[in-house]
């Protein structure tokens, strides 16, 4: 889309929000820059174009959130239910692809382009500081959100949302790397990488077709894999105390990834190095695997008994070591709220927001997609532990959680792990080669 026609659809989305425009003149002018007729009709529903209507107390105003997918529909049905309250804003839910790096690509040429076609971003832990140096998205002060209300949620996330002493964003909920087991097949879980692998070739191949699942695609998902296993044998990518000492050449590093490529096409399946995180969980909950690697969302998901095989049939378990390494650590992810910077509602897109980060939204997001809440007493709450019980293991996995590198340089950082990393596991290159690659790559990267 070019920016001129750009600028004709964020002056019409305006007009039509703001209750300027009819439909038909809306529609007249979508088609006339190039819309398709049937994307002129998404985009004014997207914009509350059909209920954009005065309710009992005055006029509605419109805001649009995109999520990255959610298969749960956990954040569909708190949409819906914040539109009931009947408060004066109307939130449309729009969910958005589950690979994180598409759903950066949408923001980022929305934002280059100064647009606002959504008001709401669901961020991904790894963006805050590149939103932030932008100026992306617009800050939460303290007005809006109290000091002494923050202080009720994890220190971690928030952390990861502030840049330049400033919050970028609004923690929505955690993540970490865990691994699920079938507890039907392997009574007690493995500690190391090589009991898994001696677990998984010792399980009845007439029970399941493969030992161990996980993201092997060269995407960003493949860099939180991958330093998991790097960082259970005791090596890192950066040294964390001089982020421009690259570190990853190491003996760590030789034995962690030749590792992994010892799981591609024997107990995982040849096609693990195309497969990202709903890959994995589609092919688990079918129940053929006695292993995964996967985020928290993918336990409640498995227990649905219209799409899952395995209901009641598996636990999760901290992340595994190896070598002269003494204990798993998970990488972090997680998601934020950020108000697009561009956005013509910023109080109704907070208004909003802080109806998420609220007290019942939050234990209804560990409750509906096991997914890690940021408020703390989610993890004491009875309801909660009663129907996700592994929340009583995550403080604990949380506490030895790590972040993948950090570095100004980020996005290029990723790229070069993802594309070396990808090489040894699809065995273009060794594993000493693409090491030494990845460092020369990272070696250039950091010292700009
Ligand atoms: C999860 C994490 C996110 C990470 C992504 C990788 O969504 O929360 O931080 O970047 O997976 O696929």
């Amino acid at each position: 889309m070019s920016h001129e026609q750009r600028e004709v659809i964020d002056e019409i989305i305006g007009k039509i929000r703001s209750g300027r425009m009819t439909r038909r003149t809306f529609l007249e002018r979508a088609v006339a820059v190039g819309l398709s007729s049937t994307a002129a009709v998404s985009l004014l529903e997207a914009c509350g174009g059909t209920s954009n209507s005065t309710g009992g107390n005055g006029q509605t105003t419109s805001v649009i959130w995109l999520n990255g997918h959610d298969a749960s529909g956990t954040y569909k049905a708190l949409t819906d239910t914040f539109n009931k309250q009947n408060n004066g804003v109307h939130v449309t839910y729009t969910d958005g692809p589950s690979d994180t790096g598409q759903l950066l690509t949408i923001f980022t040429t929305m934002l280059r382009a100064r647009s606002s076609s959504y008001d709401i971003m669901s961020m991904d832990i790894i963006w805050p500081p590149e939103f932030g140096a932008n100026g992306w998205t617009a800050p939460i002060s303290t007005t809006q959100w109290p000091t002494s209300e923050r202080a009720n949620y994890l220190p971690g996330p928030i952390q990861g949302c502030t840049y330049n002493g400033q919050l970028w964003a609004a923690p929505l909920f955690t993540d970490a790397g865990l691994l699920y087991y079938r507890t039907d097949l392997v009574p007690t879980p493995p500690t190391t990488w090589a009991d898994m692998v001696t677990m998984s070739k010792a399980v009845e191949p007439s029970k399941v077709k493969y030992g161990y699942l996980w993201q092997g695609a060269q995407y960003e998902g493949l860099v939180c894999d991958f330093v998991e296993v790097l960082y259970g044998y005791g090596g890192n990518v950066l040294d964390p105390n001089n982020p421009k000492n690259v570190t990853v050449n190491s003996a760590e590093a030789q034995q962690a990834l030749t590792e992994m490529v010892s799981w591609v096409g024997t107990i995982s399946p040849a096609a693990v190095t195309t497969f990202k995180e709903e890959d994995a969980r589609n092919s688990w909950q079918n129940g053929d695997s006695a292993f995964m690697r996967n985020w928290p969302y993918a336990y409640s998901l498995g227990q649905d008994p219209a799409s899952s095989k395995i209901v009641g049939k598996y636990d999760v378990h901290p992340l595994l070591y190896g070598g002269s390494g003494t204990a798993g650590h998970s990488n972090i992810g997680g998601w934020q709220l950020g108000i697009n910077a561009y956005s013509k509602v910023p109080d109704a897109a907070w208004t909003f927001i802080h109806y998420m980060l609220s007290s019942a939204s939050q234990k209804f997001i560990a409750m509906n997609a096991s997914e890690l809440a940021t408020l703390e007493s989610v993890y004491s709450d009875a309801d909660v532990l009663a129907k996700v019980p592994f929340f009583a293991k995550m403080p604990n996995i949380l506490k030895t959680a790590l972040p993948r590198p950090v570095s100004p340089f980020y996005p290029d950082v990723s790229n070069a792990i993802q594309l070396r990393v990808h090489s040894a596991l699809t065995k273009q290159s060794t594993v000493s080669a693409a090491l030494s690659a990845l460092a020369s790559d990272l070696q250039a990267i950091v010292s700009k």
